[in-house]
Parts: structure tokens; sequence; C-alpha cells
């Protein structure tokens, strides 16, 4: 064998260790830790592994969130300084009149929802409910 071939079989050797130490890491509990269902039913009122006691009725899809929340986390980004034009938080005029345009608080609320100029949409915040953004609403117009 020339030089150059016994440095081919020499690499060839190498590989195939690595590739056989690759598969020996893969151990038959990790293999098994894959092979487990993804969910696991917890019961209401017991304990459930990693999550304490399951909380009765209401809190499971979460808990509405208060308008001031909201307004602080997503609505505030805009309507904190009225950037882009928006009324401004506590701006009781300013919302009024918008207010009055729209037919009352739930005619905003229909705007908000829809979005407006440059209004996104739910002012952003995709997983607000109806009630939640009323509720910022409110918090923001004082009305
Ligand atoms: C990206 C900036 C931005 C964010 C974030 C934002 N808004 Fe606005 N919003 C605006 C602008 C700009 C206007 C004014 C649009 C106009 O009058 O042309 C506005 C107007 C409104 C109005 C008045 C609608 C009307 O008919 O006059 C409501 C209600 C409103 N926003 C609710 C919200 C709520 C609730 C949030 C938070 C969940 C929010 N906005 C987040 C930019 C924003």
């Amino acid at each position: 064998m020339n030089l150059i071939k016994k440095m081919l079989v020499a690499q060839a050797a190498v590989l195939a260790l690595l590739a056989a130490s690759a598969q020996a890491t893969t151990s038959d509990d990790a293999i098994a830790k894959r092979l487990e269902p993804v969910g696991k039913v917890c019961v209401q009122g017991k304990e459930c592994e990693g999550v304490g006691a399951v909380a009765s009725a209401g809190a499971a899809g979460g808990a509405p969130r208060s308008g001031e929340e909201i307004v602080g986390k997503v609505c505030t980004n805009c309507h904190g300084t009225g950037l882009l034009g928006a009324p401004k938080v506590g701006d009781k005029a300013e919302w009024g009149k918008r207010a009055k345009e729209q037919g009352g608080l739930d005619g905003l609320l229909a705007k908000a929802i829809s979005g407006f100029n440059a209004m996104p949409p739910k002012g952003t915040c995709a997983d607000c409910s109806d009630a939640e953004l009323k509720g910022a609403i409110k918090h923001m117009s004082g009305l």
C-alpha cells in the first residue's frame, strides 16, 4: 500500500469509530424518554406533576388581565406618548370626543379590534380578549 492509501484507510477507521461512539451515547433511557407520550392527564383538585394542584375552573384558561395591565404592557407603547397621533392615556377630552364619534365605549372597542389608520388591530395584543381590550380602553379613557 502506498502512503496515500494508508492515510485514507486510517481516516476511514477514525470515522467509523466516531460513528460507533455517537450511537453508543444514545442510551436506551434516552430513547425511552423520546418515546414517552407528550401529554399527561391531570385531575382537578389532585396533585399534578410539576403543576401542583390543578386550579378549578376559571384560572385554567388564564384569568382575564386587568385593563391597567394590558395598557401597561401593550397600549402604552403608543398611547403613552401619543405616538403616531394616538389619543394619550388619561386625555379625557380626546377620548370623549372619539367615544362620541364612534357611539360610545363599544364603538371604540369595535375600532380597537379592527384597527384603523396607524392603530393596529387589537393594538397588537393578539391574545387579548374583547373584554380585556374594553378594560384597557376604559383605563386609558376614563370612560
Ligand atoms: C402601534 C401603536 C399603537 C398601539 C400599540 C396601540 N394603539 Fe390604539 N391607536 C393608535 C393610533 C395611532 C390611534 C389613532 C388612530 C387615528 O385616529 O387615526 C389609536 C387609536 C385607538 C383608539 C381610538 C379609536 C377611535 O375610534 O378613535 C382606541 C380605542 C385604541 N387605539 C385602543 C387601543 C388599545 C386598547 C391598545 C392596546 C391593547 C392600543 N390601542 C394599542 C396606535 C396604537
